[in-house]
C-alpha cells in the first residue's frame, strides 16, 4: 500500500506532537508545518529530530500563499488544522488575532484544499468551550453552542465554515469537538499542568502557595494520547462528520487541586490561594461530554482516568524538576 501522508500544523503543540508520534508510528510521512520565529520552539517533537518519515515546513496560517504552496510540494492525503491561539484568557487581551489564527485560518486552510485538491481529507480542531453556557448536560453533536470567550466565539466559526465547505464544495471536512485533554507536554499556563507543576514545586520546597482563579468551574478533562487517536480514526471514515470526544467524567478545579496534592501526600488546603486575578472576564462553569457516537462509530474510549492522567503529570513534573537539581 502507497505511505500515507498527513500535514499537521501547530506540530509544535501538545496535541500536534502526540499526533506526530501516533501517525509515524502508523507508518505515515508526517509534515509538520511551523510558523517562523528568531528561537525554535521544538521541545515537544525534539524526541523526532533523526526520524527521516518527519519534515518540518514553514507556513503560517496567517498567509494564504504559504498554505497553497505547501500544499502543492507535498501533496498529503490528510490534513489536520491543529494550530490556534489556544489559550482562553489571551484572547481578550488579543481578540482579533485569536480570530486571524483559530477562525479565519481555517477558511485560508479550506480554500488551499478546494483550489489544491478537494480530495484531501480535512480534521479541524474544534472545541467544547463552543458550548460555553451550556444549554444542555451532558453535551453532544446536538447541543447548541453559546461561545463565553472571544476564543470560543473563534472557534464556533471555525467548526461552521469546516460543515459549509463540506456542504458546498463536498469537502472530506470533519470537525472533532474535543473536550479539554491534557498531558505532561500541556501548556504550563492551563490549569491542570499549572496545578501540577505546582505541586512538585511545593513538595521541592521551592514554592510555598499555588495561586488560582475560579475553584468551582468543572472540566471533563482527558488524555491527549487518546484524543490524538480519535482525530485519526474520525479521518478514516469515508463520510465527513462531527464527533464529540470526552470521558462523560467532570471534575471541578478544586477537585483537581485534592487529588493532584494527595499525589505527594500533602493537604492542598494548605497551600492553595484563590486570586481575582486569575478569574476571567465570562466563565465556562461546566463542561461534560456524551461521546457515544464516537464510542459507535469510531470504536473510540479513554483509556486513561482523570486520577491517573493527574498522577501521570504529577509525577513527570517531580522528574523534571530532578533532573534540573531540584
Ligand atoms: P497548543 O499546545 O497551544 O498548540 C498550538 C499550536 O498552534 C502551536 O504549535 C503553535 O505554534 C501553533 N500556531 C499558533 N498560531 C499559529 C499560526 N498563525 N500559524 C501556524 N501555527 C500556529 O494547543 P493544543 O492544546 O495542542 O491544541 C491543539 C488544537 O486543538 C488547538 O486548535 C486548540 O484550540 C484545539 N483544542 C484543544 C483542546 C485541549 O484541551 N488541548 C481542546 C479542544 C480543542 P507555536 O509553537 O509557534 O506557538
Ligand atoms: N488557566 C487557568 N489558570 N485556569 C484556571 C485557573 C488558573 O490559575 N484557576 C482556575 N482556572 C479555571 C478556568 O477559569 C477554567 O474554568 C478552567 O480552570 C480550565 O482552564 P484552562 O485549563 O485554561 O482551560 P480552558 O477550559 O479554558 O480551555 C482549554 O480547553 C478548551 C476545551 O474546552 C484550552 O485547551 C482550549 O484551547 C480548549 O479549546
Amino acid at each position: 500500500m502507497k505511505q500515507k501522508t498527513a500535514l499537521i500544523t501547530g506540530i509544535t503543540g501538545q496535541d500536534g506532537s502526540y499526533l506526530a508520534d501516533f501517525l509515524l508510528e502508523q507508518g505515515y510521512r508526517v509534515i509538520g508545518m511551523v510558523r517562523r520565529s528568531s528561537t525554535v520552539n521544538f521541545d515537544r517533537i525534539a524526541h523526532l529530530q533523526e526520524v527521516e518519515a518527519l519534515e518540518i515546513v514553514q507556513g503560517d496560517l496567517l498567509d494564504q500563499m504559504s498554505l497553497i504552496d505547501i500544499l502543492r510540494e507535498y501533496n498529503p492525503d490528510e490534513v489536520y488544522n491543529l494550530a490556534a491561539q489556544s489559550f482562553v484568557p489571551t484572547s481578550w487581551r488579543q481578540p482579533v488575532l485569536t480570530g486571524e489564527f483559530t477562525a479565519l485560518g481555517v477558511t485560508r486552510m479550506l480554500d488551499a484544499i478546494r483550489i489544491v485538491n478537494p480530495n484531501i481529507r480535512f480534521y479541524q480542531a474544534s472545541s467544547s468551550e463552543m458550548f460555553g453556557k451550556v444549554r444542555e448536560t451532558p453535551q453532544n453533536e446536538n447541543t447548541p453552542f453559546y461561545p463565553r470567550s472571544p476564543y470560543g466565539v473563534a472557534k464556533v466559526y471555525g467548526h461552521w465554515i469546516t460543515i459549509n465547505y463540506r456542504e458546498s464544495y463536498n469537502l472530506f471536512a470533519y470537525s472533532g469537538i474535543l473536550f479539554n485533554h491534557e498531558s505532561p507536554r500541556r501548556g504550563l499556563e492551563f490549569v491542570t499542568h499549572k496545578v501540577t507543576y505546582g505541586v512538585a514545586r511545593i513538595k521541592l520546597g521551592l514554592a510555598d502557595e499555588l495561586r488560582l482563579g475560579n475553584l468551582e468551574a468543572r472540566r471533563d478533562w482527558g488524555y491527549a494520547g487518546d484524543y490524538v487517536r480519535a482525530m485519526w480514526l474520525m479521518l478514516q471514515q469515508d463520510k465527513p462528520d462531527d464527533y464529540v470526544i470526552a470521558t462523560g467524567e467532570t471534575h471541578s478545579v478544586r477537585r483537581l487541586c485534592e487529588v493532584a496534592f494527595n499525589c505527594v501526600g500533602l493537604n492542598y488546603e494548605d497551600y492553595v490561594v484563590s486570586d481575582p486575578k486569575f478569574y476571567r472576564p465570562a466563565e465556562v462553569d461546566l463542561l461534560v461530554g456524551d461521546a457515544t457516537k464516537a464510542g459507535e462509530k469510531l470504536g473510540w474510549e479513554p483509556t486513561i482516568n482523570f486520577a491517573a492522567l493527574i498522577q501521570m503529570m504529577v509525577e513527570a513534573d517531580m522528574v523534571t524538576l530532578r533532573e534540573e537539581g531540584h
